[in-house]
């Protein structure tokens, strides 16, 4: 997919930095243990040595090359399970000293097999994502932050229970959303009115899984298919990172202006984005039948079999004017 090659290079830059950072980890870790214990730091010196005689060997080319390559890989064998299970004796797992890698996969090269390893293309993706929301105010808010003395806790709302009830159970599903996040995973639709919360609780969200490491975009349906529709006629990049960023929020769908276009664009985006199995959070202040009023039958059908946060209450929004 076509991404600006400016998050490569971006890519590319957090990839140098990761490997730094695991060497010199590495180098702190036998420094400590060469401090510590003689034993393992003699074991490692010797390891060392076999590696700097093997590199001689394959220079010098003697005569029994062959018997004497195996028989310092049957010494370095042997001097790498004394040295683990010297590890093991001083309380340490076994493999403290081994090199460190964030990626098994490529060992941090980026590369697997002449192709991008697939943990490359992740950091492109967040590259791509963080400046996607640096372009929309993305003010993040936490979980922390929202409190449950907003909504009433004496009378029964149309739902049954008191808004407190309701809104803490809502805050309790948010919090587990953005905790156990992984791929695939499900989509919330948070549905209700104004001032009641959602978009903080979904920057609450946004902010724990981007914390995590995975690309999230955070944007409001009218903002977004605006540029979107723009941008068609530039490239496309923007379409691309929707329909694939780990985590799609869709803030005030239903609030763009009705245009076929912006229906077309939604159901595009929403249908792929099911098809991969990529999840998302979307907020609106319509009702389903609203919903059903406004967009196709092939986007509310879709809509509605996603797990739905009711939001119930009065104005937080005025509340908090009025503390003011
Ligand atoms: N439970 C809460 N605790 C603290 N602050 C809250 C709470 N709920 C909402 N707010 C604050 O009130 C304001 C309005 O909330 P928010 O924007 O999340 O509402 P919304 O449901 O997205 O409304 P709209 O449908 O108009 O977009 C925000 O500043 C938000 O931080
Ligand atoms: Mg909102
Ligand atoms: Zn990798």
């Amino acid at each position: 997919m076509g991404f600006d090659s400016s998050y490569f290079t971006e890519a590319e830059r957090e990839l140098d930095a990761i490997r730094m950072r695991n060497r010199r980890t590495g180098e702190l870790r036998i420094e400590e243990i060469d401090g510590k214990y003689p034993d393992t730091a003699a074991l490692r010196k010797e390891l060392t040595l076999t590696s700097a005689k093997l590199i001689a060997l394959i220079t010098e080319r003697p005569e029994n090359i062959r018997e004497r390559i195996a028989a310092l890989e049957k010494e370095n064998l042997s001097l790498q399970r004394d040295m683990r299970g010297s590890l093991v004796k001083h309380g340490y797992p076994e493999d403290y000293l081994d090199p460190i890698y964030n990626c098994r996969i490529c060992k941090d090269t980026g590369i697997v097999e002449d192709r991008r390893c697939s943990c490359f293309m992740d950091i492109v993706k967040r590259k791509a994502a963080e400046h996607l929301n640096s372009v929309t105010p993305l003010k993040l808010c936490g979980f922390d932050e929202f409190s449950l003395a907003y909504y009433d806790d004496t009378r029964p709302t149309e739902l049954g229970p008191a808004a407190r009830k309701i809104m803490a159970k809502n805050l309790e599903d948010c919090r587990r959303y953005a905790e156990e996040f992984h791929l695939p995973y499900k989509s919330l639709l948070m549905r209700g009115k104004t001032g009641l919360g959602k978009t903080h609780l979904s920057l609450s969200i946004a902010s724990e899984v981007i914390n995590k490491g995975y690309s999230v975009i955070y944007g409001s349906a009218p903002d977004l298919l605006r540029r979107l529709d723009k941008e068609k006629f530039e490239g496309g990049e923007m379409l691309d990172m929707l329909t694939t960023a780990d985590l799609l929020i869709l803030d005030d769908l239903g609030a763009e202006i009705d245009n076929k276009m912006y229906v077309s664009l939604l159901y595009t985006i929403i249908n792929s984005r099911i098809n991969s199995s990529l999840p998302m959070v979307i907020n609106t202040n319509l009702t389903p039948a609203e919903l059903e009023r406004k967009y196709d039958e092939r986007i509310v059908s879709r809509l509605l079999t996603m797990d739905e946060l009711q939001f119930v209450g009065s104005d937080v929004r005025v509340k908090k004017g009025a503390e003011l």
